[in-house]
């Protein structure tokens, strides 16, 4: 990989929670990198740990979580003449300047929920001219007039009237289309999309899917897709990331991922898709993956996918924690029995 081409590298990440009733390892160890103008695809069950990394990378996590080790280096391009620069957003305090004017300018994410991000006593058009001007240097009527561009650039109809409602008066269709038109109002070169289709009709999903892949595409900003549904990441993405248990645990090129995944965990999420298995008999049986996902507060020891995997080894599987194994150029995978190697 060009090292121009990198966006954000997420290294040996781990934020926990720390609760009374003990220590919750919500990202414990993940390791991914997001270049330029991708779309990313980061899968796995729920709790493993996809909302906290997102929750990281733009410092947003909420006590009584705290990012404890690993790095976030974003690289910054400078704009003008200046040289780029890279900036490891864990050191920088959350609520600090230089935090602030890369969160929502420069990395800016969508949520499942957009009534989590958009508020019901300010009107749409308010929020999204609050969030450029928080950002550029335009006068007010300016920045009007890029907020209703920007809702005509997500489709919303009638845009200079939509501008002027409340975010309880739009569909949820609507409303995800507003806060992604937020989002992208400052132009991020990293737009975090936090499974922002769950809520929404089968319909709406494909037309808000189809307007995101349209936004990479014309805005070259790249995408982090955090889903639990691999038809999506499918549809989506170039480059999946398979998390588990606050690790990633495989990540390869979209195609690798669907049709040569190596790791027992990502093998047993692929057979879970109905519509991707052979038999119906065989569809049935594995509709959904052995096993419960471990308690956060006891995480096992060694592999912590070993007591739902059906190729565990006693004695190494439960003993001995798995590195991450290079199986060919940009093909990853967190288990040296799937990569060949015992
Ligand atoms: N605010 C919080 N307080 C305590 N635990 C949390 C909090 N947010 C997330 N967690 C825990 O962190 C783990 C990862 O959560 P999350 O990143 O939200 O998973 P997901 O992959 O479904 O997005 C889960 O065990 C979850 O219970
Ligand atoms: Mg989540």
């Amino acid at each position: 990989m060009d090292n121009n081409d990198l966006l954000v590298e997420v290294k040996n990440l781990q934020t926990y929670f720390y609760l009374d009733e003990g220590t919750v390892r919500a990202v414990d160890g993940a390791d991914f990198n997001i270049r330029r103008g991708e779309i990313l695809g980061v899968v796995g069950e729920s709790g493993c740990g996809k909302s906290v990394t997102a929750r990281s990378i733009i410092r947003i996590v909420a006590k009584p979580g705290r990012i404890v080790g690993g790095q976030i280096l974003y690289h910054r391009r400078q704009n003008g003449n200046g040289q780029g620069e890279v900036i490891d957003l864990t050191q920088l305090s959350a609520q600090g300047d230089v935090m602030r004017n890369i969160r929502g300018a420069e990395i800016s994410m969508v949520f499942q929920e957009p009534m989590t991000s958009l508020s019901p006593v300010h009107t749409i058009g308010n929020q999204i001219i609050e969030a450029i001007t928080l950002h550029q240097r335009v006068d007010p009527q300016e920045a009007r007039a890029k907020a209703i561009e920007m809702l005509d650039f997500v489709g919303m109809p009638l845009p200079d009237r939509t501008i002027e409602q409340y975010s309880y008066e739009l569909s949820g269709g609507m409303r995800q289309r507003a806060m992604i038109a937020m989002a992208l109002s400052c132009h991020p070169s990293l737009l975090i999309a936090d499974e922002p289709t769950t809520a929404l009709d089968v319909t709406t999903e494909a037309q808000i899917l189809t307007l995101m892949r349209r936004l990479q595409r014309e805005l070259g900003m790249a995408i982090m897709y955090i889903t639990h549904n691999l038809g999506v990441v499918a549809q989506m993405t170039e480059n999946v990331v398979v998390m588990y248990m606050g690790k990633v645990v495989e990540q390869a090129d979209v195609d690798t991922i669907f049709h040569n995944s190596l790791h027992p965990y990502t093998q047993a999420l692929l057979h879970s898709i109905p519509h991707m298995g052979t038999k119906s008999i065989e569809r049935r049986r594995l509709a959904s993956i052995k096993g419960m996902v471990p308690d956060p507060y006891a995480l096992p020891r060694g592999c912590a996918f070993h007591p739902r995997c059906s190729d565990m080894r006693p004695g190494i599987c439960d003993e001995i924690e798995p590195q991450m194994i290079e199986v060919a150029p940009g093909h990853r995978v967190r288990c040296d029995r799937a990569a060949g190697l015992a």
